[in-house]
C-alpha cells in the first residue's frame, strides 16, 4: 500500500465509534457516533425563482403567448357550447319526428309548397352542385322525351330542344336533342310553374305538353309511328311517390324497348350507417314538411323494378344517385 492510498483511506474512513482492543483496560469514554456530512443548504427564494424561469423557458419553447392560449380556450368553449346546442335541438327534433304518424303518401304537400319550392332548395342545390349533375344527365335526353315529377322545372335550362342528326366520334350516325317534350307532375301548382318558365325560356318551341297527372298513369304516345317515349327523365321524384317500384315498372313499359332510356337523378339512403341513422330519425318530420321520404333505399327500388341498369353513380356520401336505365329485354 503506498503512502498515497494510506493517506486517502485515513481521510475518507468514516468516523465509526472506536472499538477497544481485546485485553485493554476499558475506560469510559464518551460515545462517538457517526455524523453524516452536513447537506448544503439551499435558498428557497432562489429555488422558486429558478422554477419560474424554467417554466417561462418552456412556454417560450411552444411559441404560444398566454393571450393566444386564452383565445384558443375561449374558442373551444364556444364550439363546445354550439355543438351542445345543435345536439340538444337535434334530440328535440328526433323526439318530435318519432311521435308523428305520417301516411306513406305525402305528395299533396307540394300543392302548398309549390310557390316557395325553388327558394327552399336553391342553396342546398348550389352547395351540392346539383345543377351540374342535372345538366350532365339532360345531355342524354333525345327524341320524344317525357319528364315525370317535373316539379317547378328545375331541369328546363339544360334541355337541348330540336332534334339534330350527325355522326359520333366513331363515325356512327347519331341523333341528339329532343323532338318533343311532355312534362307531368301530380301537383297542378308545380306543373303550372314549369309551364310558365318553359314558355319564357323557349317561346319558339311548339312541341311541348304540360299535364297534371300521376306518373304511374301516363299513357304512351299513340300516333301511327310513335308508341313509346325515347327518353324518360325524373329527378328527385322517387322520394315523393307512394309506390316508386310500381311507377318505375310502368315507366319501363312506355319506354322504347331497344334504344329508349330512363334517366334518373335521385336522393336517398347513404353508404354510411351514421348518415342513415340521422335520415331515419328525422324522416317523418321531413316527409310531413316537404312531402319527401329522404331515407329510401333507391338502389333497392331500382332492383325491384326489374329495369336494366346501364349506368349507376353515387355522390354526397352515397345519398345522391344517378342512373341510366333501360327496359329489360
Ligand atoms: C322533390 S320534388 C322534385 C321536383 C323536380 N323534379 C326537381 O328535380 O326539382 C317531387 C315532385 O314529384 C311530384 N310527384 C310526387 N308524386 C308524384 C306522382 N305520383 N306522379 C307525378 N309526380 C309526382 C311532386 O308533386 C313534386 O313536384
Amino acid at each position: 500500500m503506498n503512502a498515497f492510498r494510506v493517506a486517502r483511506i485515513a481521510v475518507s474512513a468514516p468516523r465509526w465509534s472506536a472499538t477497544p482492543s481485546r485485553g485493554a483496560k476499558t475506560k469510559a469514554r464518551p460515545q462517538q457516533s457517526y455524523n453524516p456530512p452536513a447537506q448544503r443548504r439551499t435558498n428557497p427564494h432562489l429555488e422558486s425563482f429558478k422554477a419560474e424561469q424554467q417554466q417561462q423557458a418552456k412556454g417560450r419553447g411552444h411559441g404560444i403567448s398566454p393571450r393566444v392560449q386564452t383565445a384558443f380556450a375561449a374558442g373551444m368553449l364556444g364550439i363546445g357550447l354550439y355543438c351542445g346546442l345543435i345536439y340538444t335541438s337535434y334530440k328535440k327534433e328526433v323526439a318530435k319526428s318519432q311521435s308523428l304518424d305520417i301516411p306513406r303518401d305525402v305528395s299533396d304537400r307540394y300543392n302548398v309548397t309549390a310557390s316557395s319550392f325553388d327558394a327552399d332548395v336553391e342553396t342546398s342545390e348550389k352547395v351540392m352542385r346539383i345543377g351540374a349533375k342535372r345538366k350532365a344527365l339532360l345531355q342524354l335526353a333525345r327524341g320524344h322525351t317525357l319528364e315525370v315529377s317535373c316539379g317547378t322545372g328545375r331541369n328546363l335550362e339544360f334541355y337541348e330542344l330540336g332534334e339534330r342528326r350527325g355522326v359520333d366520334g366513331k363515325g356512327h350516325a347519331q341523333v341528339s336533342g329532343c323532338r318533343s317534350v311532355t312534362f307531368v307532375d301530380l301537383s297542378p301548382q308545380m306543373v303550372e310553374i314549369t309551364r310558365r318558365k318553359f314558355e319564357s325560356l323557349y317561346p319558339d318551341f311548339h312541341f311541348a305538353t304540360f299535364r297534371a297527372q300521376d306518373a304511374g298513369a301516363v299513357q304512351p304516345p299513340s300516333t301511327a309511328t310513335l308508341h313509346h317515349y325515347d327518353t324518360i327523365v325524373q329527378t328527385m321524384g322517387l322520394c315523393s311517390m307512394p309506390d316508386p317500384v310500381a311507377t318505375l315498372r310502368h315507366l319501363g313499359s312506355i319506354t322504347e324497348p331497344r334504344r329508349g332510356r330512363i334517366l334518373l337523378l335521385e336522393h336517398g339512403r347513404s353508404h354510411y350507417d351514421w348518415v342513415n341513422r340521422i335520415l331515419d330519425n328525422l324522416a317523418a318530420a321531413h316527409a310531413d314538411r316537404h312531402g319527401c321520404w329522404w331515407n329510401r333505399d333507391i338502389g333497392e327500388i331500382i332492383r325491384e323494378s326489374g329495369l336494366e341498369v346501364v349506368e349507376e353513380q353515387r355522390y354526397h356520401l352515397g345519398t345522391t344517385y344517378r342512373y341510366v336505365l333501360r327496359p329489360k329485354t
